[in-house]
Formats: C-alpha cells, structure tokens, sequence
C-alpha cells in the first residue's frame, strides 16, 4: 500500500515532471482535492492533461476554511477514511494530486497523517512540484534570491501583519494568500521601499502579472506577491 503525493505545479500542464506523470499514469486511483464534489479542482484539470479519466476521483475539502475547524477536520476524516478504505480493498499504489509542491503548504500533509493513523502500514512519498512561487519569478522575469540574500515565503491568510516584520531585512518576500490584502500590502511595500511584482493564475489560461501598484484592492486566491530583495550591482549580494 503506497500513498504519493504528485505536486502538479501551478496550473500549466507542460509545468509537470516526467515523474510526475509516469505516477498519474500508472497509479490505481488518483485523487483530487475539489470544494464542491460537482466541480473540477485546479489540480483536477492539470492531472487531466496527462492521465485517463476513469480513474480520477475527487475528494471535498474545506479548502480555505479559516474558521470552522470542525468543518476542516470532518473534511480531513471523510478522505482520509475514503483513500485508507481504496487502499485497503486493493493493497495498490494511490496519487494524491496537489497544486504546486505537495511539502509547501498542501492539503496533502493533512490527508497523509490521516491516513498513517488509520493504515499505520502504509508507504507515504511525495514528488516534489514547481511552486507558484518558482513560477512568479518566472513569469514576472525577476531573480527569487542571489546571492547570500534569505527568501522569505509568507502565508497571510490570516493578515498582513507578519509582512511589516518581513520586510525590515534585505531578501526576497514571497506572499501567498494574501488576494484580500493588496492594498496593505502595496502600503508596506512602499513604507518600505520595495518593489511588489503581482501575479494571479500563473501557469493558467488568465494569468495576470503586474507592478502590484497597478492592482486593484483584492484579487483572487490563487494570487501571488513577490517582493524582491534590493539589488544595485550585479552579483552585488555575493
Ligand atoms: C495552499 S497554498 C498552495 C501552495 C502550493 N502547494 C505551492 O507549492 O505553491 C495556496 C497559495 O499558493 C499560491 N498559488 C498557488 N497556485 C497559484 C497560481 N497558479 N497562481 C498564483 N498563486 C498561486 C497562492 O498564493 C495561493 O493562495
């Protein structure tokens, strides 16, 4: 009994490892986080662009549930409990499809821990994916760090307040979760002399990428802020 977590990387299938899709290829069951059991997930359409139909299934989740954790948990209990079961009845190798890299910030260390608790047995493995962070500097064309400068990934799911502390040093900032925020977040990078590259949808059909001062208030929650570290000579942070 196998359990791989296959990070998918931020939306554009062509962003997938080979060992990636061998995995989705030949995995009994790939499963895929949704919100609604009725609509296809973003790891859902990239893991169509690679394996066959009849084996996707799709597990809810309460995926930006900040409030309710008894609703989180319920959601964590019911596909845990549904992939131990599969993994049970045929002892087979199942993938867990999660956007981006499966160890940064993915429902899958969740599920996996919830199913180690009810299959003590089971081989859990991930196979790392191209975080939309790696995919931010890509599209925006800007270095994520050089030299000896420190890279910074920040979660503001639950407010900006942690970014003021984070910009005080000299590396890279990266935001996540911030698409309620961008307002503040464009204040604290100017308060700070930064310059704020924002991107939403990366690696999808409506990808947008630009000075976060050109934004308006919010954005959705697929949207990303990268700050860069302040560089005035090349290899000047060596
Ligand atoms: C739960 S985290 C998932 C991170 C993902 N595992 C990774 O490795 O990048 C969700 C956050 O990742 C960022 N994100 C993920 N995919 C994105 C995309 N295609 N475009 C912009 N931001 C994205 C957003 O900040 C979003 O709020």
């Amino acid at each position: 009994m196998r359990l791989i977590g296959v990070g998918v990387g931020p939306g554009d299938p062509e962003l997938v490892t080979l060992k990636a899709v061998r995995v989705l290829a030949t995995a009994g069951r790939v499963f895929v986080p949704v919100l609604d059991a009725a609509d296809t997930g973003r790891a859902e359409a990239t893991v169509r662009a690679h394996a066959s139909h009849e084996r996707i299934e799709r597990l809810v989740f309460a995926l930006n549930e900040r409030t309710d954790t008894a609703r989180r948990e319920r959601h964590w209990d019911a596909a845990g409990s549904r992939v131990a079961q599969w993994l049970r009845d045929t002892g087979g190798t199942a993938a867990f499809a999660t956007i981006g890299d499966p160890n940064v910030y993915s429902t899958f260390g969740y599920l996996a821990q919830t199913v180690r608790d009810l299959l003590p047995d089971v081989v859990v493995e991930t196979i790392p994916g191209i975080t939309a962070m790696q995919a931010m500097a890509a599209a925006s064309g800007t270095p994520l760090v050089e030299g000896t400068e420190p890279l910074t990934l920040l979660p503001l799911a639950r407010g900006v307040e942690p970014l003021r502390d984070a910009l005080t040093g000299d590396g890279t900032v990266v935001v996540y979760k911030g698409g309620r925020h961008l307002r503040r977040i464009a204040e604290l990078a100017k308060d700070a002399g930064r310059d704020a590259v924002y991107g939403e949808h990366l690696g999808l059909p409506d990808e947008r990428v630009r000075s976060l001062s050109d934004v308006d208030d919010s954005g959705p929650y697929l949207a990303t802020v990268l700050l860069p570290a302040r560089r005035s000579s090349r290899g000047g942070k060596l």
